[in-house]
């Protein structure tokens, strides 16, 4: 063995050489992770030489050569394992055997979990950016069409009727949580496993606070083994994807439904035509946006079955957790901005969703409602409206007659009862705190625009804090080379 310890490189070629190489390496997905690697390797070396760790020359011979391997690129690495050991390979051929002194005081364990939570924190945000572009979609569509009276449906049988508005605001809720949890899962991946090494610490004098502070991290995950071992951020990311990409599937299911009742018309560029048909204009993008949900639902159930039962503290398995999530936000956000880009751009027939919105007697409640407000009970009221099954004033009373024993108008004014049985005045009546009605809608717009800028501020702020560390740490660099 020499002096600087070339023994280590000898041992480690001896494994994992064999025929099985390539069925273990992860280096070319590992692409995914390549500047998170580079940014940990960076700032552990910073904190090793603010420790006293290791002496500036060496920090400074490492750090040159890292901007090196950075500037060659990922497909310049040489072989290797995974992005880490070609890495370090990369760096050591440049340096000479000191460069192995970057490998100080931590494992590929704690080294790994770093950068998939770099990775994941800039993923999350984007995918967050995606569900807000969404949401600013659905809103302003809502604010076009507070008054676009249409059929709502229930086991896809007209309903009541509603509005364009208060539907794309349904969805526009639906995403406010989906951010929330985009914005939570964030929180929780952003914390530094970095100073675990294997899973049980290392004797040597490691800064843990300091290397997360270079990294944007908001503190460390305490324990080591948890933090060499823990994935459930990676489940926690896979679930709130999963449920973003499920609310968009809804919402891209009501689209092809409504395209194909002819209530929108999808922008071309959201559209397909077929090969064969030549009057054909199908909703392909939406119907692959519901698709990714598929997708979605899938890479969560990867990585939980990946993770279940696996014991402390790491194991390889783990190598094969993280890819699911990947494919899951490429995915979801592929398909949540295709979602913003087909609701911003689609054209509304107004005409054809008002004269619809009454089909099928969706009116039907409102009279019984109107009814009930007049004192009688509305059971009694339900079964009046049930029996007359249509809706008209006269069939009303003659039901009215026969369940009641007197005229419906007796009980409630025939001016009532044409207004409820009209599908916008069935709207606007409708004026309970998140009803359909233009007032209350209006309301839930303001309070739409508002969350919108709150989450708008906290995604930015975050990504802010990421881009502040990082230059922080440029310039730490920078002292050194
Ligand atoms: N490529 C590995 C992974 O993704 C890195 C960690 C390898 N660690 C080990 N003890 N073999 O998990």
């Amino acid at each position: 063995m020499t002096e600087d310890g070339d023994d280590a490189v000898v041992r480690r070629d001896r494994f994992s050489g064999g025929p099985a190489r390539g069925f273990i390496s992860s280096l070319a997905g590992d692409e995914r992770i390549f500047a998170a690697d580079l940014a940990v390797d960076r700032a552990h070396v910073v904190m090793l030489a603010e420790q006293g760790l290791v002496d500036d020359g060496d920090a400074a011979a490492i750090l040159a050569a890292l901007d090196e391997v950075a500037a060659a690129g990922h497909d310049a690495l040489p072989d290797g394992e995974d992005v880490h050991e070609a890495i370090e390979t990369a760096v050591v051929d440049r340096v000479g055997p000191a460069g192995g002194r970057m490998h100080t005081a931590r494992s590929r364990n704690d080294e790994v979990a770093a950068c998939l939570r770099i990775r994941l924190r800039d993923d999350l945000l984007d995918a967050a950016d995606a569900a807000l572009a969404l949401r600013e979609a659905l809103t302003e569509t809502a604010r076009a069409n507070v008054q676009t009276t249409m059929p709502g449906y229930t086991h896809l049988q007209p309903a009541q009727p509603t509005t364009l508005a208060h539907h794309h605001l349904s969805y526009e809720s639906a995403l406010r949580r989906d951010v929330a949890r985009l914005r939570d899962a964030y929180d929780r991946t952003n914390r530094s496993p970095l100073g675990a090494a294997a899973f049980a610490g290392t004797p040597f004098d490691v800064d843990r606070e300091r290397t997360a502070a270079l990294l944007g991290f908001d503190g460390v995950v305490e324990n080591a083994t948890d933090a060499a071992a823990a994935r459930d951020f990676l489940v926690e990311a896979a679930a709130a994807l999963a449920a973003l990409a499920l609310t968009c599937s809804g919402l891209a299911e009501d689209l092809v439904g409504f395209a194909s009742r002819g209530y929108v018309e999808l922008d071309d560029d959201y559209a397909s035509t077929s090969s064969i048909m030549p009057q054909k204009k199908n909703p392909d993008t939406l119907e692959l946006v519901r698709a990714v949900a598929g997708d979605a639902v899938g890479a969560l159930t990867g990585v939980a079955t990946t993770l279940k039962g696996l014991p402390r503290a790491y194991n390889r398995d783990l190598q094969r957790a993280d890819p699911h999530v990947w494919d899951a936000v490429d995915a979801v956000r592929g398909a949540t901005g295709a979602c913003a880009g087909a609701v911003s751009t689609a054209s509304w027939d107004e005409a054809a969703l008002a004269d619809d919105a009454g089909d099928g007697f969706s009116t039907a409640t409102g009279v019984a409602d109107a009814l009930a407000l007049a004192g009688v009970p509305f059971r009694t009221a339900h079964e009046v409206v049930a029996r007359a099954g249509t809706a008209d004033a006269e069939a009303l009373d003659e039901a009215a007659r026969a369940v009641l024993g007197e005229s419906l108008f007796a009980r409630v004014d025939r001016a009532v009862v044409e207004r409820a049985l009209d599908p916008a005045e069935s709207v606007r009546a409708r004026d309970s705190h998140g009803g359909p009605a233009p007032e209350a809608v209006r309301g839930a717009l303001d309070r739409a625009d508002t969350a919108l800028a709150a989450d708008r501020e906290a995604v930015a702020d975050r990504r802010d804090r990421g881009d502040r560390a990082a230059a922080e740490l440029a310039e730490v660099v920078d002292g050194y080379v």
